[in-house]
């Protein structure tokens, strides 16, 4: 009944990292249909997608209904402006999002891009449903995130929900494998529910497990009795609907996340997959074809800055907390070792750095003298980019690549990505990087890795097991 006309507005001013939001205003006579909430909710995420890392707002304190909306997308309150209504002399509640790089924030933010495609499916001017293709459900239980979500044609997400356990591990400082495998039991089954209920309701009709195309689950790498849960109930959805199973990569559904960002990304690429388990340098001459360049010979970038913060007792995960202290810091303080960055292969060794972080505190802490936190947070953290964007360098330049892409849950850090993209803008290669609800582990990206694999007519057997140490090479084909 609308058809062509203007119903709604929403506005945000967006200086750097930080966007306010000035506008958001809906037609009387289009109000109380969530018209309001998808445009609140799609321009968060649109904002997240240009690098904000907050949100903030004002709202009349007695606008409750407002409040609660602004609420519901994951802003709280964090101060009062009195008479700030010049008009009226009422009072503002001020309202902010709290940093989109923490977890549990950026676990919010999948969530509502998946419902702000569900509402602007029905009033926006660009129908995310109805494009056909395959509808592919993705399950992820690698490590310590349960998630779901559904896909129609590879491109477009219907739902996306993920569970973090986060919480029941910060108190060990790591992810504890037996605590992950019981919360993924868990948490399975209703993940995998709302996934599909979202993904009805983004194309207005129910759909059950039968109306699906295929099924894809990560089989590894990972915590095998994580991988088991999600794979166990893969098949047994896989048995009971009569839907193919297909098997994926947890590193190639990373690399297939900056595609889902940004359909323009194309092999021949080469990848860089930082997170909490991999570092790995990856040639993609096409999608589907992996020639790992090099990895880490011990702890992965995400252990490394995990297992400081942990020294300098930020809690866990480390990463947001160390980059977070290191905008204060000096980079240039602390000279740690840059460790195999002139060994000529793209091996990366990050025990050295960790253990040369905790001599440092124990030597200034004898001397009696007080260590400074973010001088050391920002010394550590140069001290791991500097050799990632010198070898990610040397990569794009020897495969002869012009795209590269930074995945996992460590490209979430601003400098790293700042660097990597400065860097391999002087020789000419684009940088394509996930938003962060797309670095961190999700289950959207196993989805569109999955759809790829399912349309190659590949299928994975009933019978076929979990495996930790699943090698990206081993699944080159053809
Ligand atoms: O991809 P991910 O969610 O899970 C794994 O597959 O491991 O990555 C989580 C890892 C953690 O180690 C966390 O500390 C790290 O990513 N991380 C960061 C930042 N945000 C998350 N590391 C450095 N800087 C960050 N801003
Ligand atoms: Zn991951």
């Amino acid at each position: 009944e609308h058809a062509g006309s203007i119903i709604g507005y929403a506005g945000a001013l967006h200086h750097d990292r930080e966007a306010h939001i000035l506008n958001l205003a809906v037609r009387a006579d289009a109000r109380r249909r969530g018209i309001g909430t998808a445009l609140l909710y799609a321009l968060i995420v649109g904002l997240q997608a240009l690098g904000v890392h907050a949100v903030t707002l004002e709202v009349r304190e007695r606008n409750a209904g407002a409040i609660e909306l602004y609420e519901s997308a994951g802003l709280h309150g964090v101060g009062h402006r009195p008479g700030y209504y010049a008009e009226t002399g009422e009072d503002a509640l001020v309202m902010w999002s709290g940093d989109f790089e923490d977890p549990g924030t950026a676990a919010r933010l999948q969530v509502l891009s998946a419902k702000a495609a569900g509402a602007l499916a029905e009033y926006g001017p660009d129908r995310p449903t109805g494009t056909g293709g395959p509808l592919v459900l993705g399950i992820e239980t690698s490590c310590d995130e349960t998630a779901a979500a559904v896909m129609e044609g590879g491109r477009t997400l219907l739902s996306s929900v993920i569970a973090s356990q986060v919480d029941f591990h910060a108190r060990f400082g790591g992810v504890v494998p037996e605590i992950a495998s019981r919360k993924h039991t868990e948490a399975i089954v209703p993940v995998v529910d709302e996934a599909m209920r979202q993904a009805g309701e983004a194309l207005g009709r129910t759909v059950g497990f039968s109306d699906l195309d295929a099924i894809a689950v990560t089989c590894g790498p990972g915590l095998v009795g994580a991988l088991v849960v999600g794979l166990a109930y893969a098949k047994g959805l896989s048995l009971a609907s009569g839907v193919p199973l297909v098997g994926v990569n947890h590193l190639e559904g990373h690399i297939f996340a900056a595609k889902l960002d940004d359909p323009a990304v194309e092999p021949p690429l080469v990848a860089l997959v930082v997170s909490g388990g991999h570092t790995s340098l990856v040639h993609v001459p096409e999608w589907g074809a992996y020639r790992t360049l090099g990895a880490t010979l011990d702890d992965a970038a995400g252990e490394a800055f995990d297992k400081v913060a942990k020294v300098l007792g930020l809690g866990y995960p480390g990463g947001p907390a160390i980059s977070r202290l290191a905008q204060d810091g000096n980079p240039a303080a602390i000279d740690f070792p840059r460790a195999m960055l002139h060994s000529g292969d793209y091996h990366f060794s990050l025990s050295g750095l960790k253990t040369a972080v905790i001599n440092h505190i124990r030597r200034e802490r004898e001397a009696g003298r007080r260590i400074d936190p973010p001088d050391l947070a920002a010394s550590f953290q140069a001290a791991v980019i500097d050799v990632q964007v010198a070898k990610a360098v040397r990569a794009a330049t020897e495969c002869g690549v012009k795209t590269f892409v930074l995945a996992g849950g460590v490209a979430a850090n601003r400098v790293l990505r700042d660097a990597i993209k400065g860097a391999l803008k002087t020789v000419g290669v684009r940088v394509s990087v996930p938003g962060f609800a797309l670095c961190t582990d999700n289950a959207a990206m196993i989805a569109a890795a999955g759809t790829f694999r399912y349309l190659r007519g590949e299928c994975l057997s009933i019978d076929a097991d979990a495996v930790p140490d699943l090698r990206l090479d081993s699944i080159a084909s053809p």
